[in-house]
């Protein structure tokens, strides 16, 4: 085959030279040139960083590049924080870093050696000026001439970020990956540094683009930029200068970092072949440094598959096929950690800098890309991980022999203390009579009260018999109601150390409809017995579901006095704590959202407009409930439709609901449209936790998909929130706090006196599961 790679970075080489040698292997001679418009020894940037998983794939397809490139490389396990004038270093996290030029180098000589052509300081125009190649490799890297050319097949999306980054190095020799974080007049900047050879340090400079604006950056040349870092870095730089090669760019040499993506990798121009590789088709943020590892494994990946499919002409098409499906998955799970990372990276001076504490910082910047948990950094470093758990023990009050970890520590709010971080969610069971809970209620939430969880928030509880979403759901506007609450708190404080909640809400567009099991299902009007249904615009939840009535400002009066109502009632029941539902696309939701809210008064339009109403009724609720008990929010952060309330706008709702006295936000999203589109996932909703605890300064429960001990240490450590709330897990296991305790070793908690006998056991059965699982790794 003849096969022409249109630059010459770590993508073309690679590729170019696994190829000659699988040809070798065939007894087959490929044709093959690199085509580079640099001088060999004429490149950008210091040193790049890869893991050391990347340098054992490397070694299983070209054991002498492999073997060059360890006889040059830094190795290193340390990461450092320097933040506030502390220095925090942990351990076990394994990098390898490499000039640039060195790995260039090498990757050239191996070329050379295995009769690759290497055609310098050519510039490719097109990739018509090779006809005559079966395959063209545009690893013409990110800003590449060739994607563009066929923009229209490959749908490149690329996504200019707002942060600015200028690529400097210097000799002085970092031993671990150093991080530095300096506040000036303007907001506050990063370095992220890495040494790379034996007298030379990466050293990366990052900040908001309004900070660098506000500097004067924009209209520094490389020189000024080079002098302002020495000044902002002077106490750690120690009179080490820093350096450097970009002094043939014109104008600034900070740039923004740009996320490629292609929907399509291939394309046959006619007579060639052609296919992107490395940064023309992906590229991966420097925050978790794993371009050139994309690079190179595009490489390999591509190399396998001629080696399965057969390296002639005619096997291209399957070949490429098949590249990109395998290579697709990889890379998005990659460019997903990257994104994560970058964005901590864009939005930690205003939201993590000034809020957290060194440790905190550490422990929030560590597991920056959602990649690495609490027990992941206990394997990287036992002895950093059980002295951040001491730490936060102290400021969580607890001070035990061995550390605690964070989900076990307690919380108090107002006049509650909870036991540990866990808060079974609250879960519509649909199976009340005329709203009373009975039997059923009281094995339930008692059984999730027995399972080892902080608080017990019982489902959404309506302030009316028209307020419910289905006739099942409970109430609490008279007496039995309340009677029937009674039974279940005093049997919840009687027989447990739990908390229990109350979760008051009002259906409003989403009422009158059957149980999940029943009829049409979820969300569909009764099939008979419908009631009348208000909300703030006469808006139906679901196409075919019924119209509402607008409500009348008496309407409101209305609901408002009977959220009082039930307010008494639940303080006369002897709830720890009450919960006001405010998500959902229920009644007061559908005030807060532009979707369902099209009112003309001053209850509709804008945001503050839409939350006058939601408002009102938790200032009222605060007035009828004890001083002494808190009130969390249960908001939709997000509602997942263009238009449609976004992170942004849930800043400001927790905002106005802190002022109104509120002491908790309970974060879940959407259920406000049914043409909703939202990204699930591991945690999905934690992000909106994180920004409104850390941007507005409240208190925050986290919700949604957090199914392991490991997920709400990881929360509860960060500081991305300070309860996580979990629903589904507990309705397979009421006792889901118990088991994640024995499941990661914690004997320190409290069974039920009456079970005690199974903690033991239970105990004994994962200590042997985590054995037998060490042993296999
Ligand atoms: C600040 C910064 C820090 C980074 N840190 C890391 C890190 O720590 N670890 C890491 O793995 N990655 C890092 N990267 C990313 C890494 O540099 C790239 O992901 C990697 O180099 C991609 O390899 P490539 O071969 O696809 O593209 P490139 O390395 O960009 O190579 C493309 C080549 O094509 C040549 N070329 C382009 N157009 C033409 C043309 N028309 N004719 C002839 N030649 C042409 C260019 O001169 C260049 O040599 C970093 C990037 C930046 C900007
Ligand atoms: C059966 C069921 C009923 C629910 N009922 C309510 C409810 O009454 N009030 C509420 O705010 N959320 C309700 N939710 C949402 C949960 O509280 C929780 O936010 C959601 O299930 C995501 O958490 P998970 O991934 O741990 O299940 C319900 C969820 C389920 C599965």
């Amino acid at each position: 085959m003849k096969i022409v790679c249109i630059g010459g970075g770590p993508a073309g080489l690679y590729f170019a030279l696994l190829m000659k040698q699988l040809g070798r292997e065939h007894g087959v001679a490929h044709d093959i040139s690199v085509v580079e418009r640099n001088k060999p020894y004429d490149t950008f940037g210091w040193g790049v960083v890869f893991s050391d998983a990347t340098m054992d794939n490397m070694r299983e397809w070209d054991r002498d590049t492999a073997d060059a490139i360890e006889a040059s490389f830094a190795h290193w396990d340390d990461i450092e924080l320097q933040f506030k004038g502390r220095v925090i270093r942990s351990g076990g996290h394994g990098f390898v870093g490499i000039g640039r030029k060195k790995l260039l180098n090498i990757l050239q000589a191996r070329c050379e050696a295995l009769g690759v052509k290497l055609v310098f300081e050519t510039e490719v125009d097109s990739d018509a000026d090779y006809p005559d190649a079966d395959l063209l490799i545009a690893s013409d890297g990110i800003n590449s001439r060739i994607r563009a050319k066929y923009a229209a097949v490959f749908k490149p999306d690329i996504v200019v970020r707002p942060n600015r980054f200028i690529w400097l190095g210097t000799n002085k020799v970092y031993e671990p990956f150093t991080f530095l974080f300096e506040k000036t007049e303007h907001g506050w900047f990063q370095a992220h540094i890495y040494q790379f050879d034996k007298t030379t340090s990466t050293f990366i400079v990052e900040c908001p683009e309004s900070v660098w604006l506000a500097h004067g950056l924009d209209r520094a040349d490389p020189d000024q930029s080079v002098a302002f870092c020495e000044r902002l870095f002077a106490t750690n730089l120690q009179g080490a200068r820093l350096l450097t090669n970009a002094r043939h760019l014109r104008g600034s040499a900070w740039i923004n970092f740009q996320r490629v993506k292609c929907e399509q990798w291939s394309h046959f121009n006619g007579t060639s072949h052609v296919v992107l590789m490395g940064d023309a088709v992906h590229t991966a943020h420097f925050a978790i440094g794993s371009g050139t590892k994309l690079a190179l494994e595009d490489a390999i990946e591509l190399t396998r598959q001629f080696k399965q499919h057969g390296d002639t002409a005619e096997h291209i098409p399957e070949v490429l096929a098949q590249y990109q499906t395998l290579r697709a998955v990889d890379v998005i799970r990659l460019q997903n950690a990257a994104w994560n990372a970058m964005e901590w990276f864009e939005v930690c001076g205003e939201r993590y800098c000034d809020q957290l504490e060194p440790e905190q910082f550490m422990y929030s910047m560590l597991t920056r890309s959602q990649r690495i948990s609490h027990e992941n950094l206990r394997l990287r470093d036992k002895g950093w991980l059980d002295g951040f758990e001491r730490w936060f023990d102290t400021q969580s009050g607890v001070a035990a022999a061995k550390p605690v970890p964070p989900m076990f520590t307690p919380y108090s709010v107002r006049g509650a203390t909870l036991k540990n971080r866990v808060v079974v969610s609250p879960m519509a069971q649909y199976c009340c009579v005329d709203g009373v809970p009975g039997d059923y209620h009281l094995v339930h939430l008692g059984a999730r009260a027995l399972g080892g969880a902080g608080m017990v928030v019982a489902e959404m509880t309506c302030p009316s018999a028209d307020a419910r979403i289905t006739p099942g759901c409970p109430g609490l506007w008279n007496q039995a109601q309340c009677e029937g609450w009674r039974r279940i708190v005093d049997f919840v404080h009687r027989e447990t150390d739990a908390k229990i909640a109350i979760q008051l809400g009002h259906a409003g567009a989403k009422g009158s409809t059957s149980a999940p099991w029943q009829g049409a299902g979820a969300d569909q009007p009764l099939a008979t017995g419908n009631w009348p249904l208000i909300a703030p615009s006469p808006l139906p939840y679901l196409a075919n579901g019924a119209v509402p009535r607008e409500m009348t400002r008496a309407d409101m009066r209305r609901v408002l006095d009977d959220f009082v109502r039930s307010t008494h009632y639940a303080a006369q029941a002897g709830f720890d704590w009450l919960e006001l539902h405010c998500a959902h696309g229920y009644l007061l939701s559908a005030f807060i959202s532009p979707l369902t809210n099209r009112r003309g008064d001053d209850y509709g339009g804008t945001l503050d407009n839409r939350l006058r109403y939601p408002l009102e009724v938790f200032s009222a609720v605060r007035q009828a409930w004890p001083q002494e008990k808190p009130i969390s929010v249960r908001i939709s952060a997000h509602d997942w439709v263009e238009g449609g309330i976004t992170p942004d706008d849930a800043v400001r709702i927790a905002c106005a609901f802190k002022a109104a006295g509120a002491d908790m936000i309970d974060c879940s999203s959407g259920q406000v449209s049914a043409e909703q589109k939202p990204t699930y996932g591991r945690m999905y909703q934690t992000p909106f936790a994180d920004r409104i605890r850390n941007e507005a300064g409240i208190a925050t429960i986290a919700v949604g998909a957090i199914s392991e001990a490991d997920h709400v240490n990881s929360i509860i450590s960060a500081g991305r929130a300070d309860l996580c709330a979990v629903a589904r897990p507990h309705l397979a296991n009421p006792a889901w706090t118990l088991t994640e305790a024995a499941k990661i070793g914690f004997a320190d908690i409290e069974w039920p006196r009456q079970t005690l006998s199974g903690k033991s056991q239970m105990e004994t059965l994962f200590l042997r599961e985590r054995a037998a699982l060490a042993g296999k790794s």
